[in-house]
């Protein structure tokens, strides 16, 4: 097993940086997700890991070794991809365990770590058949026995659950904690979804535009955003954000008001000291921090527009009179009516200077 290290990381394509210095360090047996909008640099972070791609600046330390210049079979890396490249014509068990037929590895030893790695993932019903005789789910458990066998000091996984249908992705999800709470070993994992983020990460990175936004535990990133990006980013249905005002300091809150959306004022706490009345600040108000009117911090009025059902909540998207659009959960469906105007209670809210910055 391995921690990993990057150090001022850098990766043009040409002209195009799209890593824009990359500082991260990953202990020995963590679970690390890299996050953010498709394009944003994921992939060709861990590929700088795995050595298939080069780092234009920075180095990779691997379990404490610089492997920036080293060969990705040497790196004591296993990565799992989003489509699993299975041979057809080989079974399950031979699937598994090409990498170490490939590095002459005795067939005692093949043998026993197939075994071992289909134990693991419950694969050992299905060792003589062949991948098209599988569910999507089983290929890619197959194309993760691969990278076990080969017992590496770090797993890499790129968006592997990209292909599967929902249900399986679920599934697939819980597998993969279970995996982790199995073997221990380090493991980077990129993905786009939030959710597989936070169910899986014991630290989250995200990222934008070739740059850590935020690294933290996921509920430390959803209780204590940096940013706006980072705030919109985890949490699902996403934060609303309303155009606000400070309109006065009180106790060491900033009193916050949004007449075109019907907030009166509200006292807000801030993490440093709050910004001057005047300032314009966005208010970020998470959908599950609504609650009844009556005795509210404050209140959005806003007209229902349209409520999505879902059984055990409910979610109102209504509109502002300054025009922007919230969404609101309710545990009650009936709390909602389309076409109504309504007062939202505001229970917390997240404050944001015109940078986007955390205030
Ligand atoms: N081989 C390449 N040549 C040029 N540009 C690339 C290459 N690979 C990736 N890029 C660009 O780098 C950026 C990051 O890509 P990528 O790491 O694949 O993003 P993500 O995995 O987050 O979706 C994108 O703008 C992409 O177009
Ligand atoms: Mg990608």
């Amino acid at each position: 097993m391995a921690g990993l290290s990057l150090q001022k990381v850098k990766k043009r394509f040409g002209e195009t940086e799209v890593i824009a210095g990359v500082d991260l360090d990953v202990a020995d047996g963590e679970f690390v997700v890299f996050v953010g909008p498709s394009g944003c640099g994921k992939s060709t972070l861990l590929r700088m890991i795995a050595g298939l791609e080069r780092t234009s600046e920075g180095r990779v330390l691997i379990g404490g070794r610089d492997v920036t210049d080293e060969d990705p079979a040497k790196r004591g890396i296993a990565m799992v991809f989003q489509t699993y490249a299975l041979y057809p014509h080989m079974t399950v068990a031979t699937n598994m365990g090409f990498p170490l037929e490939m590095a002459k590895r005795p067939k005692e030893e093949i043998d026993r770590k197939v075994a071992e790695a289909a134990r693991i993932l419950h694969l050992e019903a299905y060792l003589h058949r062949k991948p098209r005789e599988l569910s999507g789910g089983q290929r890619q458990r197959v194309a993760i026995g691969r990278a076990i066998v080969r017992q590496p000091g770090v797993f890499l996984f790129d968006e592997p659950l990209s292909n599967l249908d929902a249900e399986l992705r679920v599934q697939m999800r819980i597998e993969i904690a279970r995996l982790h709470q199995e073997l221990g070993t380090t493991m980077v994992y990129v993905t786009h979804d939030q959710v597989e983020a936070m169910t899986l990460a014991s630290r989250i990175v995200v990222l934008r535009a070739g740059r850590i936004e935020q690294v933290g535990a996921p509920l430390d990133l959803y209780e204590d955003p940096d940013n706006s990006f980072v705030a919109g980013f985890i949490g699902s249905p996403r934060m609303n954000f309303v155009d606000a005002t400070v309109t006065a300091v009180q106790d060491g809150h900033a009193v916050v008001a949004a007449p075109e959306a019907g907030l009166v004022g509200m006292a807000v706490a801030t993490r440093g000291t709050p910004p001057k009345s005047g300032t314009p600040v966005s208010l970020g108000i998470r959908p599950e921090h609504f609650v009844p009117a009556d005795g509210a911090a404050g209140t959005l009025c806003g007209k229902i527009s349209l409520v999505e059902r879902l059984g055990g909540v409910a979610y109102a998207h209504a509109v502002l009179a300054d025009g922007s659009m919230i969404t609101v959960e309710s545990r009650d469906a009936h709390n909602f009516e389309v076409g109504n105007t309504q007062l939202f209670g505001l229970q917390r809210a997240f404050l944001f200077g015109a940078d986007g910055m955390r205030l």
